[in-house]
C-alpha cells in the first residue's frame, strides 16, 4: 500500500525509512526538498518525491503529517480536499521553539494537539495520533525489537482509522496499542504518562487498561 509522508525532517525521515523497510510504498513531500530527495534516494525505488504536498496524496491510502505544530494548520488547509477520504497520522507535539532555541508548550495545560488537529481536519478525514511518543533516535533504534516488539501507542476515535494505523505501526516494526479516543491523546504527547516510554505489549496493555 502507499503512504504519503509530508515533512521529511527528524521524525518524518525515521517513519519513512521504517515504513519502507516493512514494504510500504512512499510518496514524500517537504518544504526542505533536498531532505526529501536524499531520503528517497536512500530508500530506493519504493519512494518517490512528490512535486508538492497535494501531489504527495495522489494515490496514497494514508498520510503522515510529520510537521511542527506551528505549520500543521496551514498545511492541512492547503490539502483539505484530498485529505477527506484518508487516514491522517499525526505525530506532532504542541511545542514551539524560539530563536534562542527555547522550547515551550503552545497549548494550555490539558489541551492536546490531537484535540486541536481534529478540529482542523475536513469531514471524512480519519485522524490517528501516533508515532510521536518517542524521540526520533529512540524510535529508529526500537523497531523490530527482539525477542519482543516494542509498543507504539496510538489514539483514535475511528475504528477504521484504528485498523489502518495498526497496519502502519506493524509495518514500521512495532506492536500497536490503543490508548483510547482522541480525547486521550494528551497521554501520548510531551508531558503525558505514555510519552517517551518503551514497553512491551503486556505492560502497555496494563497501562492502558486494554483500551
Ligand atoms: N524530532 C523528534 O524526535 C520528534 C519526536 C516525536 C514527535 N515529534 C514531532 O514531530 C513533528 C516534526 O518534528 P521534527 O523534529 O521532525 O521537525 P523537523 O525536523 O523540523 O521536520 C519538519 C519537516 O517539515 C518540513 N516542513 C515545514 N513546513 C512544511 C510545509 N509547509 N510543507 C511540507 N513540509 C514542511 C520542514 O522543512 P524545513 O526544514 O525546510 O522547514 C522539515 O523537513 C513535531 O511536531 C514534533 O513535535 C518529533
Amino acid at each position: 500500500m502507499t503512504t504519503a509522508v509530508i515533512g521529511t525532517g527528524a521524525i518524518g525521515s525515521v517513519i519513512a525509512r521504517q515504513l519502507a523497510s516493512g514494504g510500504e510504498t512512499l510518496r514524500l513531500s517537504s518544504a526542505d526538498k533536498e531532505s526529501a530527495r536524499t531520503l528517497a534516494a536512500e530508500i530506493g525505488r519504493t519512494a518517490v518525491v512528490a512535486t508538492d504536498n497535494r501531489d504527495a496524496l495522489q494515490g496514497a491510502d494514508a498520510v503522515v503529517l510529520a510537521l511542527r505544530f506551528t505549520v500543521l494548520k496551514d498545511v492541512i488547509d492547503g490539502i483539505a480536499g484530498p485529505l477527506a477520504d484518508k487516514l491522517v497520522v499525526v505525530p506532532s507535539n504542541p511545542l514551539g521553539i524560539d530563536k534562542q532555541g527555547k522550547v515551550s508548550r503552545l497549548l494550555p495545560e490539558g489541551q492536546s494537539s490531537g484535540e486541536v488537529v481534529a478540529g482542523w481536519l475536513p469531514a471524512g478525514a480519519r485522524l490517528a495520533m501516533a508515532f510521536g511518543t518517542l524521540p526520533a533516535d529512540l524510535l529508529e533504534s526500537s523497531s523490530n525489537r527482539s525477542p519482543e516488539l516494542a509498543v507504539l501507542f496510538y489514539a483514535t476515535g475511528d475504528d477504521r482509522a484504528g485498523e489502518e494505523v495498526e497496519r502502519l505501526i506493524r509495518t514500521a516494526g512495532f506492536e500497536p496499542v490503543k490508548v483510547g479516543g482522541i480525547e486521550q491523546s494528551g497521554r501520548l504527547e510531551v508531558g503525558g504518562d505514555l510519552h517517551d516510554l518503551i514497553v512491551g505489549p503486556a505492560e502497555a496493555r496494563s497501562l492502558t487498561g486494554g483500551a
